[in-house]
């Protein structure tokens, strides 16, 4: 049984991190769209185009469940995606919104790339559960690039992740749903400047957590084999791959391949 998880990027791959763990039996492809990237400032148009691109591509490699590991791609493609392809899908904003409504919150904020926070599917699916949690919600999709080339090191974007976040200051936040796979990456920073007590909800744990449950009930024989491969694919890999990668896992040994997307 083979999972295929994708992204635009590597961002997916805090939720790659969570399902391998989660699943130690099940073969793992990671897709991450690099050449393409970034998703998050594009409209639903070309964000569906490559979304179907990229399930076809996992499909075509034996992939028989699909996790969208993209808030973008989830926001926009997941209805549609779940209509053309008849395979098992999981997305990532109803894990996060999941995980979000667990402890009762009245005040949440949401941070995702411009078109996931325009796409309001983070306000529609909170609302749907409760009309009456008020919903802040910032754009910050200039977190993506940071993130992706692993400049956060440097001092000097500190402040551009400050002036993103000023917005939710002294708002009495009871969690901060990070609705974008690439910021879990940078919880250090955020937690550095809302605050240590911030709840930050990553959608990760809940998406593994969800599409466990669904294996147990499904296919509870896969559960017995041994350890199974897990392999990366991208369509770009760039020079400072490596040390974000290192960051995310504290270790290079990955079987990773480039690949085209037609
Ligand atoms: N990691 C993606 C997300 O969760 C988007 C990054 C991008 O391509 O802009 O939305």
């Amino acid at each position: 049984m083979k999972i295929g998880i994708f992204d635009s990027g590597i961002g997916g791959l805090t939720v790659f991190k969570e399902i391998s763990k989660a699943l130690p039996s099940f073969e793992i492809i990671y897709l991450g769209d690099t050449a393409r990237l970034p998703y998050g400032i594009k409209s639903k148009r070309t964000i569906d185009r490559y979304s179907i691109n990229n399930v076809k591509l996992l499909k075509s490699l034996d992939c028989e469940i699909i996790v969208i590991a993209c808030n973008t791609a989830s926001s926009y493609s997941t209805n549609l995606l779940k209509s053309k392809f008849k395979i098992p899908i999981f997305d990532v904003i109803s894990a996060g919104v999941k995980a979000a409504l667990k402890d009762n919150p009245k005040i949440l904020g949401v941070i995702g790339t411009d078109s996931t926070i325009n796409s309001m599917a983070y306000n529609k699916m909170i609302l749907n559960n409760n009309s009456n949690i008020k919903v802040y919600t910032k754009a910050c999709s200039i977190f993506v690039p940071i993130i992706e080339q692993g400049l956060i090191k440097k001092k000097h974007y500190n402040k551009i992740i400050e002036e993103n976040l000023k917005f939710f200051k002294n708002k009495n936040l009871n969690g901060l749903i990070l609705g974008c796979t690439h910021y879990p990456i940078i919880k250090r920073k955020i937690k550095d400047y809302l605050g240590d007590d911030i709840r930050l909800i990553d959608s990760s744990l809940e998406v593994s957590a969800t599409l466990k449950k669904y294996l147990e009930i499904n296919y509870p024989n896969e559960f017995t084999k041994r350890k199974s491969k897990r392999s990366i694919l991208l369509t770009d890999k760039s020079n400072y791959f490596d040390s974000v990668i290192k960051k995310i896992f504290n270790k290079l040994d990955f079987n990773i391949k480039l690949i085209d997307i037609k």
